[in-house]
């Protein structure tokens, strides 16, 4: 395989084929993902969509993807720059309002997924920089990530700046938020 400095990560909005683009993306959502039994397929395109779809779809201008040196999607970061405890695109994503105290300040918020092959060599970090960089230029006082309390992607976001700033519990699962403030 290719090091990891062969590696680009740019904009999605700059990569030739928005098809080809959309269909990488959700393998690596799958691949990474949870949860692949759903009860019905309107359960899992309800997943599909508040985890991925809706920032493909309302905040493409947010989103990163990584490129083998074969110009291959290895990994991809969805985001929006705009407080989702405010926002009623989010209105189902309970967990936000658990937060609502900190996201004025950490406001934008981001999901990132790496193909298994390529993780380990830095190109999340370079993920998160380019979005964290396309915030501040935007004026965004803070990024942020919700995940699981304790699980092992804690250490990635302490690695990229961000603080374990509050905790909590949703559906029976331990989350925590995690800040990082930006010099816009
Ligand atoms: C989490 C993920 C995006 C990190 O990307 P990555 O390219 O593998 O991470 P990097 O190589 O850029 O690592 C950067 C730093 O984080 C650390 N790190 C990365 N993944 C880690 C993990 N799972 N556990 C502990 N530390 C980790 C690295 O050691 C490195 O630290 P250093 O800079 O001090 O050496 C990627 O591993 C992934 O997609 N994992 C599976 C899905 C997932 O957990 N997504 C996040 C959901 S919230």
């Amino acid at each position: 395989m290719a090091s990891a400095e062969t590696v680009t990560v740019s904009r999605l909005r700059d990569f030739p084929s928005p098809q080809g683009a959309t269909a990488a993306i959700e393998a690596i959502f799958w691949e990474t993902s949870h949860t692949s039994r759903f009860p019905s397929e309107a359960d899992r395109t309800a997943y599909r969509d508040r985890w991925l779809g809706r920032y493909l779809e309302h905040f493409p201008e947010e989103a990163f993807v990584a490129l083998s040196p074969e110009q291959a999607i290895i990994g991809y970061l969805v985001g929006c720059l705009v407080d989702p405890a405010s926002h009623p695109l989010f209105v189902d994503v309970t967990y936000f309002p658990l937060f609502a105290h900190l996201t004025p300040d950490y406001p934008a918020h981001l999901h990132i997924n790496l193909t298994a092959a390529w993780r380990g060599r830095g190109i999340g970090k370079r993920l998160i920089e380019a979005f964290a960089d396309h915030a501040a230029r935007r004026g965004i006082p803070g990024i942020h990530v919700v995940t699981g309390d304790g699980s092992r992607n804690n250490a990635f976001y302490l690695s990229c700046g961000f603080e374990r700033l509050a905790y909590s519990s949703w559906n029976g699962n331990a989350i925590a938020f995690f800040g990082r403030r930006l010099n816009p």
